[in-house]
C-alpha cells in the first residue's frame, strides 16, 4: 500500500543508505516521480520498491540518477554564460587575480569544464581553482572522466569544441587534460554538509528545483556566508531569488546576486 506510513518508511531507508533527506524536497513532486517507478515496476509500495532496487548496484545508481535528474550541457543558457564571461568574471578578476569558484550541483561536469575554458581564455597564465561538487557519486565519476556526446556540447562554439576536446570513436568527445587541471571534484550534499568559505563566485544552477522553500532559503544563506565580500552567486535561468535582500545580497544583474563589498 502506497500510504503515508509506507512513504515514511521509504524515506527512512533512503536516508540511511544515501543521506538524501526527502523531507527537504517538495513532497508532491518527489512522490509522483518515485511513484511512477513503483507502479511501472509492478511493486505494491515505495518500501517494496526500495528493497528491490537497493539489491542491484546499477539499478540503484540509475534510481539515484533519476531522482536527482542530472541533465546538463556545456554553456547552458548561452546568453547568461556570455554575461558571466564578458562582464562578471572580468569584474571579479579586477579584485582577485586568481579566482576561487564553486560549481555546486555540477552533475556531469559540463558547468565546471565550461568555466575552466572561459578562465583559460581570459587569463591563460593564472592558476584559478574550481571546486565542482555533487551529491551523486556516479555522476561525479562521469564528470571526472570528461567524455561527452555531441548533444551535450551543442551550445559550445565550434572553435571551443575543436580546441578543448579530443574526438573519440562513436561521436564522443573527451575534455583535454589542460581543462581538467584546475578542477577539484568532490561529493557534497548541499542540504547537509558543511560549506567551504572564501569563494569569488558560486554557481548553483538547476539544482534547487525540488527543494522546499525553507531548504532553498537556508541554502542561499549558506552561500552568502561562503562568498567573499564582492563575491557573486549565479543561479539558473528560472530560479530568481525573490527575497535576496533579506539575506544580505544585492542584485548585480538578473540571476546574479552579490555579497556586498
Ligand atoms: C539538473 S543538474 C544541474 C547541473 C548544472 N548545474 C546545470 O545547470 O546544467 C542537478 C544536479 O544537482 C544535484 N543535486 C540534487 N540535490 C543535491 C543536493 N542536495 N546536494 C548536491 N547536489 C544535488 C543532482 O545530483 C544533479 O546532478
Amino acid at each position: 500500500m502506497m500510504d503515508d506510513k509506507d512513504w515514511a518508511a521509504f524515506k527512512k531507508k533512503l536516508k540511511a543508505k544515501t543521506e538524501i533527506d526527502l523531507d527537504l524536497y517538495k513532497e508532491p513532486q518527489m512522490k509522483r516521480r518515485i511513484g511512477n517507478l513503483v507502479t511501472r515496476g509492478g511493486f505494491n509500495s515505495f518500501s517494496e520498491y526500495f528493497d528491490s532496487v537497493v539489491k542491484d548496484k546499477d539499478d540503484f545508481a540509475a534510481f539515484i540518477e533519476y531522482l536527482t535528474i542530472n541533465v546538463s550541457e556545456f554553456y547552458r543558457t548561452p546568453d547568461k554564460f556570455a554575461q558571466l564571461e564578458k562582464e562578471v568574471i572580468p569584474e571579479l578578476m579586477k579584485r582577485s587575480p586568481t579566482l576561487n569558484i564553486w560549481s555546486a550541483g555540477c552533475s556531469i561536469g559540463a558547468e565546471p569544464y565550461t568555466l575552466s575554458m572561459i578562465l583559460k581564455e581570459l587569463s591563460p597564465n593564472k592558476k584559478h581553482r574550481i571546486l565542482a561538487s555533487d551529491l551523486d557519486i556516479e555522476i561525479l565519476a562521469k564528470a571526472k572522466k570528461g567524455v561527452y556526446v555531441e548533444n551535450e556540447l551543442k551550445s559550445l562554439s565550434p572553435q571551443r569544441r575543436e580546441k578543448y576536446f579530443t574526438k573519440m570513436p562513436e561521436d564522443k568527445y573527451a575534455v583535454k587534460p589542460e581543462i581538467k587541471q584546475n578542477i577539484e571534484f568532490k561529493r557534497h550534499n548541499l542540504l547537509k554538509d558543511p560549506f567551504e568559505k572564501g569563494f569569488d563566485l558560486i554557481l548553483c544552477r538547476n539544482v534547487v528545483i525540488y527543494f522546499t522553500e525553507e531548504a532553498k532559503d537556508q541554502l542561499y544563506r549558506n552561500f552568502f556566508a561562503s562568498l567573499k565580500p564582492g563575491g557573486i552567486l549565479f543561479v539558473g535561468a528560472t530560479e530568481a531569488i525573490l527575497n535576496f535582500r533579506n539575506m544580505g545580497y544585492t542584485s548585480y544583474k538578473p540571476f546574479f546576486y552579490q555579497h556586498p563589498l
